[in-house]
């Protein structure tokens, strides 16, 4: 284990599928997470702006690793409980891969949108620009499911990508997702003190949410200097 503080979040430096290997059947109540979507394996690299500004289109080395969803599959599903629910972010080249790996193991497999209202801007001008993330949504039968307003619960979501203040400056995580956008899951998928499972962390934006809200938080990164951000970023609860 790489840190624990009393019995609110538990964060561990370390493939996700050795962790999950150690969960205890039955014992989480929502899988929120945000995978590698293998987009950087088609990119054709960073983008210089006439203005000199560079567009990331590599996304991080991390997004290099071919992710497999199927090897995910039998272990999300063990560690759930009956009433859980799974949100699994992820891209157009990984989205098949989900559905064909796990559609056939849940009673529901939709699409829930998330999108940005900040999106980066188009250089050639010639496509739509990438202004939504797709999350994997399942669950089962008796599934917690907090309604909210119906105008609340449209299957997407908008909000501008994570900005500065709330964006760590270091270590600049390519991917960090907004909380807003993490405590509306939370908040339609689990009820207070119950168990939310990150095992792509990140810098810990799910575990944040997931304090903020009076969840309990179990995070894994396999990157040290990720880990090293999220506990900093955990320890003022
Ligand atoms: C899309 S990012 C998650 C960002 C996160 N949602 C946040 O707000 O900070 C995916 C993360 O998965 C981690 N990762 C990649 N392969 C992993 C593996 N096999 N086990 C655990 N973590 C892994 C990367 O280090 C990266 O931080």
């Amino acid at each position: 284990m790489f840190s624990s503080n009393t019995n609110k979040y538990k964060l561990f430096n370390e493939d996700a599928l050795s962790l999950l290997s150690r969960i205890p059947s039955n014992s989480i109540d929502l899988i929120l997470t945000d995978p590698p979507y293998n987009i950087a394996l088609k990119s054709t690299g960073n983008i210089q702006l006439r203005n000199g500004k560079i567009i990331n289109n590599d996304i991080a080395d991390w997004d290099k690793n071919p992710l497999n969803p199927l090897e995910y599959m039998s272990n999300f599903k063990r560690i759930l409980s009956s009433k859980g629910n799974i949100f699994i972010f992820t891209s157009y080249s990984l989205l098949g891969k989900w559905h064909e790996a796990f559609d056939k193991e849940f009673n529901t497999f939709q699409i829930f949108v998330w999108h940005k209202t900040t999106p980066t801007e188009s250089v050639y001008k010639n496509s739509f620009l990438n202004s939504c993330e797709l999350v994997v949504c399942l669950w089962n039968k008796h599934h917690t499911w907090n309604f909210l307003s119906q105008k609340e619960m449209h299957n997407f979501f908008e909000c501008p990508s994570c900005r500065y203040p709330e964006k760590l400056s270091f270590p600049n995580h390519p991917t960090q997702k907004p909380l807003v956008l993490m405590e509306h899951l939370i908040k339609i998928a689990s009820n207070l003190n119950e168990i939310i499972l990150d095992p792509f962390m990140g810098v810990g934006t799910t575990g944040e949410a997931a304090l903020n809200l009076n969840r309990k938080f179990i995070g894994c990164d396999i990157n040290k200097q990720y880990c090293e951000a999220s506990l900093k970023r955990l320890s003022k609860f």
